[in-house]
């Protein structure tokens, strides 16, 4: 069976951390792409994770290059191509600047890659991959954007840290578009199984949720300059393992509604199935939700309906 190939377009430290997570785990075969300004940057991590290979004992193949030729045939396709936040800066304040980024990297994507499927990682996530699957045309299915398997980890992070138990056995559900607006949902946080109202107050969750949204603030104050990368790439690459094993993961990701709670044609993380035919089925919640959630993820779809609504004036 020939080797998978990932394209890794953005060869920043979300794009070299997840070239050594798909080594390690040895997914397939790995294209790092920048912008020729970047030099030797590509090339040089591609060639550094390789001499690591025999330590690592994983026989992937890793490139760097400038050049979009090279992402020729690839199956997966991650984005994070544009410019991360500094201290001071939202998400939002990278809208005009990433969104032509997008455009560019969206073409090139389907001239080159026209059957990969594509995770959009750059800011404002919900309305960045938005503009992807507006520039390349690819099904909605294909096109996907990643953030709420991060929160939603992030979430967990946080519950397990409060209880003393370990994330791994916490999951948890943090929906809507990703910014001070997203959604954590008490009710669909489990510890080993057990529903999280037995274990922790919902006052006391209501302090996690808010420290979740703003998670990523706080990362980017502690590292001034630039926002996380080590747990933004674990959870792309979570998404695209999800794709080439077709596991059938369930996983908060940004998608395109088509009816489901009551949004159409817009971008915004809830929690669907993902497999080999990309996004195979969305699950909507809106039925089972309290009023505050109902209200407080209608809020977060207006935030995602701004932005989307900005890429739409102007491109
Ligand atoms: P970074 O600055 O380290 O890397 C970005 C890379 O993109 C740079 O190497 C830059 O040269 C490259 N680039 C710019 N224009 C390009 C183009 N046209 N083609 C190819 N490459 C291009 O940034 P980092 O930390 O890797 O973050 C990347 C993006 O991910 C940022 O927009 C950041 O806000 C976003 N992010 C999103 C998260 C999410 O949950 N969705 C979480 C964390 C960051
Ligand atoms: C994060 O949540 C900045 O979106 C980025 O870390």
């Amino acid at each position: 069976m020939a080797r998978k190939k990932i394209a890794l377009v953005g060869a920043g430290q979300i794009g070299g951390t997840m070239a050594l997570v798909l080594a390690q785990k040895q997914l397939g075969d790995v294209v790092l792409i920048d912008i020729p300004q970047t030099e030797g940057m590509p090339k040089g991590k591609a060639l550094d994770i390789m001499e690591g290979r025999s330590v690592m004992g994983t026989s992937c193949n890793l490139s760097g290059s400038t050049d979009y030729a090279d992402i020729a045939g690839a199956d997966v396709v991650i984005v994070t191509a544009g410019v991360p936040r500094k201290p001071g800066m939202s998400r939002d304040d990278l809208l005009g600047i990433n969104c032509g980024v997008i455009k560019t990297v969206g073409e090139a994507i389907k001239n080159t890659a026209p059957n990969a499927f594509v995770i959009v990682i750059t800011n404002p996530l919900d309305a960045m991959v938005y503009n992807m699957q507006k520039v390349t045309g690819f099904p909605s299915n294909k096109v996907i954007g990643m953030a709420g398997v991060l929160d939603s980890s992030r979430l967990a992070c946080f519950v397990a840290m409060e209880l003393g138990v370990s994330a791994e056995d916490v999951k948890a559900v943090v929906m809507g578009g990703h910014g001070d607006t997203m959604v954590s949902l008490y009710d669909c946080v489990s510890v080993g199984g057990i529903p999280l109202s037995r274990l922790m107050s919902k006052e006391k969750f209501d302090e996690l949720a808010k420290r979740t949204a703003g998670a990523g603030g706080e990362i980017v104050n502690l590292l001034v300059r630039g926002s996380a990368f080590y747990s933004p790439a674990t959870s792309a690459i979570k998404m695209a393992e999800a794709y080439l094993l077709d596991k059938k993961s369930v996983l908060t990701c940004a998608v395109k509604l088509d009816g489901e709670y009551g949004v159409k044609g817009l971008y915004c993380g809830v929690p669907c199935v993902i497999g080999a035919n990309g996004v195979e089925k969305i699950f909507d919640l809106s039925s089972s939700m309290n009023d505050a959630e109902k209200a407080a993820f209608a809020n977060s779809v207006e935030a995602c309906k701004k932005n989307a609504d900005w890429v739409d004036a102007n491109t």
